[in-house]
């Protein structure tokens, strides 16, 4: 979980000299800024550079960075939502899959890399949205106002998000992440009809597919035992809560990924190996455990501490 690179310097240099929309749709770029944190860091896998409103373009709407995702024109009556399609991500946003074809040959024997997409109702927020907001009443407004509204646009979102990750795996990747990013807007009823519903439907159209599958909702600790229907075999788990409680909210046994507080890595290194530590103990507690951050690396994040970090996990 980085967004991103942000904190590199070698991605700064990248970035001062195309922008984000230029940077993620072009293959040769968008592979080089994904190693970078894998050459830099040596860290266990790589995660494909580009951002969960790119198959927003696959439903027929533009959205520019600025530097969060910015529709000009959002998703506000039924004749937009009426108006969206569902055509093939690889004529589409035939980039990604190019940048996953050229990663799988690049990182061949090295690490694997992770595909991913936001989850249906995280992107919904945004579509709806129009841009980050820390509300977002616009889309709670028409979960509100008009469900079946609501789930016309669900529908098509997730029938574009299940034709977008079978591609991903299709030009390479080796395990899918779906970002639930905004997941913590809905009380628990809601979760279960416009979150869960069709974060299940997108994971289980996967699973034929054989890779393993992550589902990370954020600000989720009311949801976690709706969650553990979701279908995935790792959940992500944000820095709220300690893994061994998520694990017990799960009430079932789960791998779980998580949970440095990214602010930790603002601290001296000391503090850095110290929290690594605790949160590795705790993980040996669970089936499984996948060292990572409970949400995205700050951009302010000195370089060096994220390698203090790296170097603590290998070591302890
Ligand atoms: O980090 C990586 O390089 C992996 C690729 C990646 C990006 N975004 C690149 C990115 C991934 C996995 C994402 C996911 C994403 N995008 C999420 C889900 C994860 C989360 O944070 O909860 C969300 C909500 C978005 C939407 C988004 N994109 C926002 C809110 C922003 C602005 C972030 C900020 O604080 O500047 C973006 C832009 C974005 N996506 C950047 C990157 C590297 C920054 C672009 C830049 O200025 O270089």
């Amino acid at each position: 979980m980085r967004q991103a690179g942000r904190s590199l310097p070698e991605y700064r240099e990248v970035r001062s000299r195309v922008d984000f929309s230029t940077l993620y749709r072009t293959p040769d770029l968008a592979a080089k800024v994904t190693l970078q944190p894998v050459d830099r860091l040596g860290v266990d896998a790589a995660i494909l550079f580009s951002d969960i409103l790119v198959p927003a373009e696959t439903l027929g709407l533009e959205v520019a960075f600025r530097p969060g995702p910015v529709l000009d024109d959002p998703v506000r009556t039924d004749a937009d939502i009426a108006r969206l399609r569902t055509r093939e991500p690889e004529e589409t946003v035939p980039f990604v899959f190019e940048t996953l074809r050229i990663l799988r040959r690049e990182l061949a024997g090295r690490t694997p890399i992770i595909g991913f997409a936001g989850a249906p109702a995280t992107l919904a927020a945004y579509l709806v949205q129009g841009q980050g907001s820390k509300n977002f009443e616009r889309f709670k407004g028409l979960l509100v106002s008009d469900p079946d509204a609501a789930h016309r646009l669900l529908d098509k979102i997730t029938t574009v998000t299940e034709k977008y990750l079978a591609a991903q795996i299709r030009a390479g990747a080796q395990a899918i992440q779906l970002f639930d990013s905004w997941a913590g807007l809905l009380d628990r009823k809601e979760y279960r009809e416009f979150g869960l519903r069709y974060v299940t439907r997108v994971l289980e159209s996967l699973r034929p597919h054989g890779v393993p599958l992550i589902y990370f909702a954020l600000n989720a600790t009311h949801l976690l035992p709706d969650v553990a229907k979701c279908g995935a075999d790792v959940i992500g788990v944000d820095w709220r809560l300690d893994l061994v409680e998520a694990s017990r909210l799960l009430e079932r046994p789960f791998v779980l990924q998580g949970n440095l507080d990214p602010c930790v890595l603002l601290a001296p290194p000391e503090v850095i190996e110290r929290r690594a530590a605790e949160i590795l103990d705790l993980g040996r507690r669970l089936p499984g455990h996948i060292f990572n951050l409970g949400h995205g690396v700050l951009p302010q994040t000195p370089v060096e501490n994220l390698e203090v970090l790296v170097g603590a996990v290998k070591r302890l």
